[in-house]
This record gives C-alpha cells, structure tokens and sequence, in this order.
C-alpha cells in the first residue's frame, strides 16, 4: 500500500478572527467578523451593525492566540507540526483597507509569529482573508460588489509577499470562496439576504472581482516568491444522489456543479461552458473588464485546498428538504452518524471526494480543514475525547486510500487544533482542539490552555506519518 509522502504537511489549521482577539490592539480596526455576535442564525442572517458597547463579540477576545501565540506554538511543535495553517487578518495591516501605508505593528506581529514556527520547523500556511474584510470596506464600498476591492487587495497581497517573502511559501487565496452563494457576509463582505430578487447578481459579480483579485495575487505571488505555491480554498463537501431516479442524479450534478463553478474556474483559469446556463437561470450578467479573462487564464492556481467535515444528500423531492449543517441543503443519510451540531460525518466520503477533485483538476490536493466539533468536558486538567480520536484515525485511513489510489495530497491540517471560535455559531464550547482552552461562549475563565488525549494520538499520527491509524 502506498501511504502518506515522506514530505507529507501534517498540522494544523486556526483563522485569524477565530482566534487573535486582541480586535483594537496595536492598530487594529474592526473586520466585518468583529460586528458578529453569538447565534448560529444572527450570525447568518442579522448582518453587519454596529458594535455595541457591553454586548459580547467571540472575535473581540478569539482564544487569546495574540497573547498566547507562543506557548500555542510550542505546544504544535510538541505534536510535530510540520506546517500550520492560519490567516492574516487583513484589518491589522490595513486597518482601514484602502489606506496607501500599512501599520507596522500588524506586520511586526506575523514577523515574530511566523520567525518562531520557522524556528520549531512549522511551516505557515497563510489565507490571504478568511472570511473577514476591513468593516470599513464593507461600510464604505460596499464589499466586494465593488470593483475598487481588487486594487485594495492588491495592495494588501503586496505587501505582505514582500515583507515575508522568505518566511511563508504557502498561500491561500480566499477562504472557502464558493461559500459566496450561500454566505455573502463572510466571504463578499456584504450583506445580502437570499431573498433579494438581486441577490445571485451581487453575488457572481462579487466572485468576479474575487476571480481578478486572486489571479493578480497569483501572479504576485510567483513574481514576488518564485518559489512559492498559491492555492484556492474551497468547501468541500460529499454529495450523494438519494436514490438512482434519474431525476435525483441531476439535481446532484446540478448542485455539484454550483459547488465547483468556483474551483472550475479557478483552477482552469476559465469560466466554465454551463456558466452560461447558471447565469441565465439565475438572471446575471456579470460586467467583465477588458483584460480581465486573460488574466485569469493566465494565472491559476498552483493547487486546491478544501475542507471537508460532511457529506449531504439530495433529492429531487423538494419537499423532503431541510437543513442537515449549516452550509449544506439536504436531507439525513440514513448510513451516517451525525455530529452535535447535525453535520454528517463520512469519512468514505472523503476518499471519493479526493478523486474527483483529482480527477477534475489533475493537479496537487491540500486538506486544509477536518475536524469534529464537540462539547468537551475538561476533567482533571484533560479531556477523555476518544470520538475525536476515532474521527481523526478514519479520516486519516480516508486519506490514505485516496493516496493509494494516485491523489497526490499535500497535506493535513486539523481544524481548530486549540480550542477556537466557531464560525457558523460563535460559540467557543464547539471545540474541535486538540488542546482545550478554558473559556466559555460569553467570553468568561481563564483562557489556560489543557492538552486533550487527542493531542498525544495526533503527536503519534505525525510521528509515524499516519500509520498508526491504518
Ligand atoms: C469552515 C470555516 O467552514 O468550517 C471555518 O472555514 C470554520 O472558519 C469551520 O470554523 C468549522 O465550522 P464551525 O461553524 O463549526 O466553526
């Protein structure tokens, strides 16, 4: 059996908002994730207001990560890290996003950051933006509806590849850019209710500029880093037909397909040929600026990262839907268990999943998120997470077959290795860490950090490159 590459990436994976805190520190202003309260359905559907004065924001505080970075990152290179996923918050080195000068002390924090996992041997991974945009962007432009972003994010893309260009040669454009569809407000940084009759207009014209914007960081990147790699982010998900109608078949191609118009283009440098259809059917007409196409075919991504944490099942029968996750329409599969919070776990999935991504793209893979979110309870300064473990081993047996199978896969980084902020609810007692963090949903306790008995079995995953769980 083929297992994992010698140079295999394992880590582990943590996002700028979900975990910094420190929001006004050291220049800092707001990003559209710090006007976000706790709630699974505020958080999806109340928009961008105006920060209050005592209610709680989970981003305001995140894990502490700003004040605990170091002790964090001993404790990953005691697991044997080889690589750790985390973004840059785009709002400390731009606080306003459109200024011409960056603020110093925002850079100087991912200098000292990014020095000491070089100095443990921890590569960075680094998203560009993970769903989160300058507040004053969105306030004043309007998101990325607005064309201006691209030049703003240009200059961001810029800077930073200039300052750490002998630091970080991983990049990640967009967090999981073909959430657009479903959630504006993380990754557009626009709110935009799905019932607006102009909604999937805004939204294909804000992926738009996203396209331009990823391909001009693309070839930044390879001007700037020679030897860099830049990738796209997508969720990534498993999608079944529920029975073998032919009926069932199409409504899951055609929900695939929605999925992967974003990796299609941005992997191929194209639109694909049922844009448009989608287009028509959903009444867009996107305005493209001349040289913008060129652009893109001339600049796409080096490799596709995804995460993967469910799979969904659908169904012709319109009426039988419901939501089974939060980012995902479908109905329950009967052969799955299901998380706490109702995501589908299929690690068989994954596999499958691997090789039609392979398949489709022929070129390097990058799971940069898996994990299982659970309500931990720390007794005796550890946590008994046996089911982590058991998620962890399957999924990595997923990989190893998806391996054999001729998936050329970069890397593994868990999500949320230490405790961190839940994106779709805000809470922090969804916990996927490997290390426990003691702080509740409203932000009380110690923010002491307690390695979970998923820790040494992670430690034992990186140090026999995943053959302990085969
Ligand atoms: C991905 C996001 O969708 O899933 C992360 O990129 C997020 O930001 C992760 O945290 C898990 O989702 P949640 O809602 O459980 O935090």
């Amino acid at each position: 059996m083929n297992h994992f590459p010698q140079d295999f990436l394992w880590g582990g994976a943590l996002a700028a908002h979900q975990c910094e805190g420190a929001y006004l520190e050291d220049g800092k202003l707001p990003s559209t994730a710090d006007t976000l309260g706790v709630g699974y359905v505020q958080r999806f559907t109340q928009g961008y207001q105006e920060i209050e004065p005592n209610k709680y924001y989970p981003s305001h505080k995140g894990n502490d990560f700003y004040h605990h970075w170091k002790e964090d990152i001993d404790l990953m290179s005691q697991m044997g890290f080889k690589c750790l996923r985390t973004s840059i918050a785009w709002s400390r080195i731009y606080p306003l996003g459109d200024e011409n000068e960056p603020n110093e002390k925002g850079l100087q924090f991912y200098d000292q950051l990014f020095d000491y996992m070089l100095s443990k041997g921890i590569a960075p991974l680094i998203t560009i933006t993970h769903y989160e945009t300058p507040w004053h962007l969105a306030k004043a432009y309007g998101g990325w509806c607005n064309r201006k972003l691209i030049d703003f994010y240009t200059n961001y893309c810029q800077t930073i590849f200039t300052r750490y260009k002998d630091k970080v040669e991983y990049w990640l454009n967009f967090n999981e850019i073909n959430t657009a569809t479903m959630l504006p407000d993380f990754g557009c940084g626009f709110h935009k209710s799905c019932k607006d009759p102009d909604f999937y207009q805004q939204v294909y014209q804000a992926s738009h500029h996203m396209f331009v914007a990823s391909a001009i960081a693309n070839k930044l990147c390879h001007e700037i880093i020679p030897d860099a790699k830049i990738g796209m982010m997508l969720a990534g998900m498993q999608s079944y037909p529920e029975t073998c109608k032919p009926e069932d078949i199409y409504e899951t191609l055609k929900y695939k397909r929605e999925s992967l118009f974003y990796s299609d283009v941005m992997m191929r440098g194209e639109y694909p040929n049922y844009t448009k259809s989608l287009f028509k059917e959903r009444n867009v007409n996107i305005e493209i600026a001349d040289g913008d196409l060129q652009l893109m075919k001339e600049n796409p991504c080096d490799f596709l990262a995804f995460s993967y944490y469910m799979s969904s099942v659908i169904t012709s029968d319109t009426p039988k839907l419901k939501n089974t996750g939060n980012l995902t329409k479908g109905i329950t599969n009967p052969y799955l268990k299901t998380s706490e919070w109702g995501w589908q776990i299929d690690p068989v999935g994954l596999t499958s999943y691997c090789i039609e991504l392979s398949d489709r793209y022929q070129k390097p893979l990058f799971i940069v998120e898996n994990g299982l979110g659970a309500k931990d309870e720390l007794i005796n300064g550890s946590v008994n997470d046996d089911y982590r473990i058991d998620y962890l081993k399957q999924h990595v047996k997923a990989m190893a077959k998806a391996i054999e199978d001729g998936v050329q896969l970069m890397g593994y980084t868990s999500w949320g290795c230490i405790d961190l902020v839940s994106a779709s609810t805000g809470q922090m007692s969804k916990r996927y860490g490997f290390v426990y963090v003691d702080a509740d949903d409203q932000g009380n306790g110690t923010y002491d950090r307690y390695k979970k008995k998923s820790f040494d079995f992670y430690r034992q995953v990186i140090e026999t490159n995943g053959e302990n769980c085969l």
